[in-house]
């Protein structure tokens, strides 16, 4: 009796298991990588003649290219704190990574389509070829310069020891642009909002500077010691110069120039304290700041007097405010157009007779301690660099 219900129950079980299988649960379908950063680099082998596609190989001979690119945020976009940390939340789909390292050969997995259309469902498969080395390597020479079995310059060297495929059209600034202008809404949560490459399309730049000769300083000088000189291009790909970590100092450049207002020396004790500050975005082919919309730079004015006794203090922000839950929606953006200037202003009813100054100071930053904090960034991770910092002194007079 016992035996006979437990066969009932194994044989009913059975069923329901077939019955869901065929009829209730969601049928899964395989669908296709549609958008271009759903696929990397497709797999690179290594040109004739070279040990690895690895950037010290590479260095080996360019040494210069090798030690410039070390500074760079791009030698850096896989093992940086912030990259790793959002990489591991459950919110960061799959391609997160593409962009980041952009070969196939610096990725442990083959991603082949999506279950059912579902970014968070990847069908991966194991890279029977992935190289971790490489991949610590983030953007790396190969990334921009391997494609099937050559080298791809703008040149068409005869001398190199590697193939060289002579292609400009592929080192120009589309090369930047497409990772550094994705705009998209891929869920209601996960918006990527670059639009780096659109606002230099859109602004005063386009036509005179493009990407590389802004952030790829030529040089004259030989690509390998002992070869001529020629033209080239330095390799520190320099951005907003805020370092990544304690240890890693990017090279700095600056979109903003500063015009400090007129003072009087001497001001009457019945005269109204007021002092402009101008900023002007001279040098960016496109916002500032630009790209991530974490990044933010505050002005600070303060009129003080020679014993610090503070009588004003403002404080003026250039960047994007954002509401990520429960949908990701940009609530306000007053980043500076290229060439667009801004006067901010500080004032005060007449002073005491005495000595004073203004104090303007000017921080660019990367991202604001509550997110530095939420992603356990540590206390050494820098968050921001000073750009300008100077006091005007004046007196009022009795
Ligand atoms: C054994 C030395 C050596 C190694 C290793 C080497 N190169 Fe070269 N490469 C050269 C020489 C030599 C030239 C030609 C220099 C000249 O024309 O003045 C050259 C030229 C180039 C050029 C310019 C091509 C053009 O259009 O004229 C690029 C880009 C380049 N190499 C990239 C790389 C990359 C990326 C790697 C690593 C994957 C690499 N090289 C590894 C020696 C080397
Ligand atoms: C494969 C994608 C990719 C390509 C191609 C690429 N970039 Fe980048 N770039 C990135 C990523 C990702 C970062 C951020 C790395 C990080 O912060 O960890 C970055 C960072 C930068 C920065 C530094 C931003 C800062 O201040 O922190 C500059 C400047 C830059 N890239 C310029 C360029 C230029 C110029 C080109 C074209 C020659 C280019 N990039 C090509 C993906 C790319
Ligand atoms: C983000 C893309 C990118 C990365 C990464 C990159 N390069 Fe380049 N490289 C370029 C561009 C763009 C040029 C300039 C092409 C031109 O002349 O218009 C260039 C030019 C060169 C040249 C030719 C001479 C010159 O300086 O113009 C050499 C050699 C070279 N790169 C080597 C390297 C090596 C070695 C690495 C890694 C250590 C590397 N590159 C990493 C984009 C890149
Ligand atoms: C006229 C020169 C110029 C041109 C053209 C230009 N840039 Fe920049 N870029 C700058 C300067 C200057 C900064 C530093 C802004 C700052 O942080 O003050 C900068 C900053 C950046 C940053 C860091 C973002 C930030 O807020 O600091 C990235 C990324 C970048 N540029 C990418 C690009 C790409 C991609 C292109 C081509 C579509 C490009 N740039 C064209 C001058 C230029
Ligand atoms: C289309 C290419 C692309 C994709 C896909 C991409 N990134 Fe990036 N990422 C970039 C570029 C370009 C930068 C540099 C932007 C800048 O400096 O203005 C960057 C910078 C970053 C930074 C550094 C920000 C800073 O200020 O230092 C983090 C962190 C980051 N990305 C995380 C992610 C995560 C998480 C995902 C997936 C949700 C992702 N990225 C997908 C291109 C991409």
């Amino acid at each position: 009796m016992k035996r006979n219900i437990l066969i009932l129950s194994a044989v009913l079980v059975f069923a329901a298991a077939i019955v869901y299988v065929l009829f209730l649960r969601e049928k899964e379908v395989i669908t296709p990588l549609t958008n271009s950063w759903d696929t990397p680099i497709p797999h690179q082998e290594v040109p004739a003649n070279l040990a690895s596609l690895k950037a010290e190989d590479c260095g080996a001979c360019h040494k210069e290219h090798y030690e410039e690119w070390k500074l760079a945020t791009h030698a850096h976009a896989w093992t940086d704190l912030q990259f790793q940390a959002e990489l591991q939340k459950e919110s960061s789909p799959f391609m997160c990574i593409n962009c980041h390292i952009p070969l196939q050969n610096q990725q442990e997995f083959i991603v082949t389509g999506l279950i059912n259309n579902d970014i968070y469902r990847p069908v991966k498969e194991k890279n029977p070829h992935f190289d971790p080395i490489l991949r610590k390597e983030g953007i790396t020479c190969a990334s921009c310069h391997v494609r099937n079995g050559e080298i791809i310059g703008a040149n068409g060297s005869k001398l190199a020891p590697h193939p060289v495929k002579k292609a400009p059209a592929m080192l120009d600034e589309s090369l930047c642009i497409g990772c550094h202008n994705a705009s998209a809404v891929i869920t209601p949560t996960l918006a990527c909002t670059f639009e780096t490459g659109d606002e230099w399309k859109n602004g005063p730049f386009f036509g005179e500077k493009n990407c590389i000769s802004c952030h790829m300083t030529e040089v004259e000088r030989p690509l390998v010691a002992g070869y001529p000189a020629r033209k080239s291009h330095r390799h520190w790909f320099t951005g907003s110069g805020i370092p990544k970590f304690d240890t890693v100092q990017t090279t700095v450049q600056n979109g903003l120039e500063f015009y400090p207002g007129e003072l009087a020396g001497t001001l009457n004790r019945k005269d109204t304290v007021k002092f402009e500050f101008m900023l002007k975005n001279e040098n960016a082919g496109h916002k500032v700041p630009s790209g991530d919309p974490e990044r933010f730079i505050l002005t600070t004015m303060t009129i003080e007097n020679s014993k610090g006794g503070v009588f004003v203090a403002d404080t003026f922000r250039i960047g994007e405010e954002w509401e990520w839950y429960p949908e990701a929606k940009k609530l306000s953006d007053n980043n500076m157009l290229p060439n667009e200037e801004r006067v901010y202003e500080v004032k005060t009813k007449p002073l005491l007779p005495g000595e004073y100054k203004v104090k303007v100071k000017v921080t660019k930053h990367r991202l604001n301690k509550e997110n530095a904090a939420y992603n356990k960034l540590g206390d050494n991770y820098p968050l921001f660099i000073t750009i300008y910092d100077e006091e005007f002194p004046f007196k009022v007079s009795k």
